[in-house]
């Protein structure tokens, strides 16, 4: 089986590059061509003839998005429809990720897959018109929908946090911003299982239940015995770091995914073995 990793030196393609290590598997990054330049996309398709395509490259900044829309436009929407039509041109099966950024946060209970999406940030709204052109021209999909990633080199805030609460770091941290946490290395199983079964349609995939970031905070501070003191919590209102809008309340209800494949652990147990095994 030959294998596509798009966005594949990223914080989810690093864990999905090492669990395929025995695969056909060719990762390209930015470094390899930009997504958003069909005549690359194609050369690199016809060239591969990839049986499966795990499309992971975005434009992941949420805040820079607002910032610089043409560019998450180029790379999440162009660049989506460059993937897509080269994957169905050569019947290829896909695997795309989204995100809980696709929804407003207004539900007040876990989203589920056929929840309407309203997205808030322009980020959400690329990531959703990416969906739809993968629904829209390929045949053979799955959109898997994800949150607050967090996992061994990632950039993001949630892979950096305990990093930064171990350099005894003050941070600002937001108490009213609640989703589900989910561990790269579960996330990457996910993909993988999609798909060996070619699942069809749309799922959602996390660790299960939910918390805020400054909760997700207080559990690195407890895991490492260090003063919570240091995070400072703050509501959105009175985060100025931030941007982009972001729904309140994004925890993702996997049970769909429970009946197909496996039941995600808690976010609280994945952590833990994250911060036991890959943060020494
Ligand atoms: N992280 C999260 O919390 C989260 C939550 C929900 C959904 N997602 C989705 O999950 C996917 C993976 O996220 P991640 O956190 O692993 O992202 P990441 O660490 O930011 O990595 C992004 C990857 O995409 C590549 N890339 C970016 N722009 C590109 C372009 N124009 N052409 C080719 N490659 C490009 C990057 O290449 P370089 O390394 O060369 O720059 C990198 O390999 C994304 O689709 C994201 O929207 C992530």
């Amino acid at each position: 089986m030959r294998i596509i990793i798009t966005g594949g030196t990223g914080l989810v393609g690093n864990y999905l590059s090492r669990l395929l290590e025995d695969e056909d598997v060719v990762i390209v990054s930015r470094r390899d061509f930009d997504i958003a330049s069909f005549s690359s996309v194609k050369g690199l398709f016809y060239r591969i003839k990839p049986d499966v395509v795990f499309h992971l490259a975005a434009f992941t900044d949420v805040d820079k998005s607002e910032e610089n829309p043409v560019c998450a436009f180029k790379t999440n929407v162009n660049g989506t429809n460059n993937i897509a039509m080269m994957a169905d041109r050569l019947k290829s099966y896909v695997v795309y990720i989204s995100t809980d950024f696709v929804f407003d946060g207004k539900k007040n209970s876990p989203y589920r897959e056929n929840d309407t999406a309203l997205p808030l940030s322009l980020y959400g709204k690329t990531k959703l018109e990416g969906e739809r052109i993968i629904e829209n021209t390929c045949k053979q999909y799955c959109i898997l929908r994800t949150s607050r990633v967090f996992g061994k080199n990632g950039r993001n805030f949630a892979s950096t946090l305990p990093l930064r609460i171990k350099k005894r770091e003050k941070i600002t941290i937001t108490t009213d911003l609640i989703n589900s946490p989910t561990y790269a290395r579960d996330l990457a199983r996910a993909l993988f299982e999609i798909s060996r079964k070619r699942f069809q349609g749309i799922l959602n995939f996390c660790n299960s239940g939910w918390c805020s970031w400054y909760e997700f905070g207080l559990y690195i501070c407890r895991y490492y015995d260090i003063d919570s003191s240091l995070l400072v919590p703050v509501n959105i209102s009175n985060f100025h770091n931030s941007i982009a809008p972001r729904p309140v309340f994004s925890a993702l209800d996997t049970s769909l995914f429970a009946r197909f494949f496996f039941r995600p652990r808690p976010w609280q147990d994945a952590l833990k073995e994250f911060l036991k095994q890959e943060i020494s």
